[in-house]
């Protein structure tokens, strides 16, 4: 499986912010809010991304992820000229696809907590399976609505009356057919190729598969200033307790098989002195203990 990132957008919901960089080059605590998206699809094994950015923005993170192989990964970089929606990242990297079936992650989405991801990627086949989360503001996002079995039933783009409290958060994985299906949307009133109308697509064609996320699990999206300022809070909270750090693409890649030990190694003496750098110091650190104690 393949892994598209979509970073692009106006950030208009966070001006002044956004006059020089976009959304997603934003801190969220002690990072830019991509390496949360980038190290999730890491976690899930993915190691070909690409990258969809604005003409504007999309050498701002060339600088700051390159080619992606220092996370032991391939990253490629296309541009969407206007946001005219978040499927239309189908349309824009189908080239990118190839034949491969696609993890779709959006930019600004933070999620903690679970290996659920990496389960479903790995066991994925075909059809389309999103996320469905539980949220107090359910007309925020797109909507699912289950039958007395469980099953999906509707989904709807941001309904003024939510027929249920669970969100879809923005990681989603479909087959090859998203393409041709994503060719056969129709823009909505609000002129943009809606992520919700090829779920729907999906839907009808009883092939989407929607597993709830259990209530363990952190689902943040960082698109307000008051969003934003939560999911840095958040994300502090729980790296000062536990020791460790979310969204953190190296240690991802580490762990994933993607960078040896030598390579995460070399790659940390490179980085500045700063607290990141004795972070994966200790990492290293930490592995070259288990390997002895082997
Ligand atoms: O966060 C999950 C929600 O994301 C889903 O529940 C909704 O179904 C989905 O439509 C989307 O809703 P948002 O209102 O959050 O979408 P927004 O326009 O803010 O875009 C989400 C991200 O995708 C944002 O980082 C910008 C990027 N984007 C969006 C569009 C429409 C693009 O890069 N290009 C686009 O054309």
């Amino acid at each position: 499986m393949k892994g598209i990132i979509l970073a692009g957008g106006a950030g208009s919901r966070l001006y002044p912010l956004t006059l020089v960089a976009s959304k997603q080059l934003q801190p969220v605590y002690d990072k830019p809010m991509v390496y949360y998206p980038l190290t999730t699809l890491i976690e899930g094994g993915i190691r070909d991304l690409c990258l969809i950015s604005t003409p504007h923005d999309l050498p701002r993170f060339k600088q700051m992820l390159g080619d992606g192989s220092r996370f032991g990964i391939s990253i490629e970089y296309r541009e969407q000229p206007k946001p005219q929606g978040i499927a239309q990242a189908f349309l824009i990297a189908e080239s990118f696809m190839g034949r491969d079936n696609i993890a779709l992650i959006l930019g600004d989405n933070i999620f903690y907590g679970s290996d659920v991801f990496y389960r479903k990627i790995a066991e994925f086949k075909n059809g389309a399976m999103i996320f469905g989360y539980h949220v107090n503001d359910p007309e925020r996002y797109g909507v699912v609505e289950f039958d007395g079995e469980g099953r999906a039933i509707s989904i709807e783009e941001k309904p003024k009356h939510p027929k249920s409290d669970y969100a879809v958060p923005g990681l989603y994985l479909y087959d090859n057919n998203a393409v041709a299906i994503a060719k056969s949307l129709k823009p909505s009133a609000r002129g943009e190729l809606e992520i919700s109308d090829l779920n729907v697509a999906y839907l009808k064609r009883r092939q989407l598969h929607v597993h709830r996320l259990s209530r363990g699990f952190a689902w943040l999206d960082a698109g307000t200033s008051s969003s934003l300022h939560d999911a840095s809070a958040y994300v502090q909270a729980i790296e000062k307790r536990a020791g460790i750090k979310i969204g953190c693409p190296e240690e991802a890649a580490f762990r994933a098989g993607f960078l040896k030990l030598t390579q995460l190694e070399e790659l940390t003496g490179r980085m500045p002195n700063c607290e990141y750098r004795a972070y994966l110091n200790e990492v290293v650190a930490e592995a070259k203990r288990l390997e002895k104690n082997l």
